[in-house]
């Protein structure tokens, strides 16, 4: 069964369960030219994706929070500003791309490679994502995400078209680290306002993994715009970003048309 990538972000699940053995060489293969082609979401910063087997040799990944899965893409980054965002992004795109082909992905935060894995990254370390072959079925009904409802994440400003409200529902349906969905939305007619939830001090450590949750989002919400013809521009206010708010950060403003 094939979807494409727009389809895939509502009815995807993270899978946990896979089969371990082989794809065929042409799927992974159609997978990393895939990867090759993705364009970054900030120009100019370098990533590095590594394919490894976890079939012959284990690599690493251990752990309480690890899954288990015959393959991994590992993704390492230049450090420039922005590269966690940049991150959660093109590792969305190559997941809903993986999940599009009927086989199941998890993005793993709380486990790393081993050191021999280690040693042979380019870049930093940033993330990694699980696939392989599910052992249950890899999609389900929208319906059945555990979420938090729109009116928990958005403030509408003005009324929005349908289209405007199915990006965002796009937005709403991502996968985040311990489902933590840090995004929060203000929209006008013509801007979405994004912002992300502040962490208490005690989990700071855990503001990397926020930060690409937050590509994962964007990655969701620029797929649906694409998808339904509406043309959107990454910007940056500097009136709020020069506010300071008690719960929340900006982040970055998606402006419409
Ligand atoms: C950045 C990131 C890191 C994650 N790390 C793990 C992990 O270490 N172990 C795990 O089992 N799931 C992990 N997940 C999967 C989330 O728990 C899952 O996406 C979330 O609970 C929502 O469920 P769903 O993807 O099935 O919609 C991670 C997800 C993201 C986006």
């Amino acid at each position: 069964m094939n979807m494409n990538m727009y389809d895939t972000i509502f009815s995807r699940k993270s899978i946990r369960k896979y089969y371990q053995e082989r794809i065929e060489w042409e799927v992974l293969d159609d997978i990393l030219q895939f990867a090759d082609k993705l364009p970054m979401l900030y120009d100019g910063i370098k990533v590095e994706y590594k394919l490894v087997s976890n079939i012959e040799e284990n690599q690493g990944f251990n752990g309480p929070f690890t899954v288990k899965a015959p393959y991994y893409i590992v993704l390492s980054s230049e450090k420039k500003e922005n590269y966690l965002l940049n991150a959660g992004y093109i590792m969305q795109h190559i997941s809903l791309y993986i999940e599009s082909k009927g086989l199941g992905t998890c993005f793993m935060g709380g486990a790393s490679p081993g050191i021999g894995l280690k040693k042979t990254i380019r870049y930093d370390y940033v993330i990694t994502l699980a696939f392989g072959k599910p052992k249950c079925e890899p999609y389900r009904d929208p319906m059945d995400a555990k979420r938090l409802p729109e009116n928990e994440l958005v403030v509408y400003k003005e009324e929005v078209s349908w289209d405007i409200h199915k990006l965002l529902e796009a937005a709403r349906l991502a996968p985040s680290s311990i489902n933590n969905q840090p995004w929060r939305f203000v929209v006008y007619k013509n801007r979405i306002h994004v912002f992300t939830k502040k962490n208490p001090w005690f989990a700071r450590p855990m503001d990397k993994m926020k930060m690409i949750d937050m590509g994962i989002m964007l990655a969701n919400l620029l797929i649906a715009a694409e998808e339904l013809w509406i043309d959107v521009k990454l910007t940056e206010s500097a009136s709020i970003m020069s506010k300071t708010f008690k719960n929340n950060e900006y982040v970055l403003t998606v402006k419409i048309g």
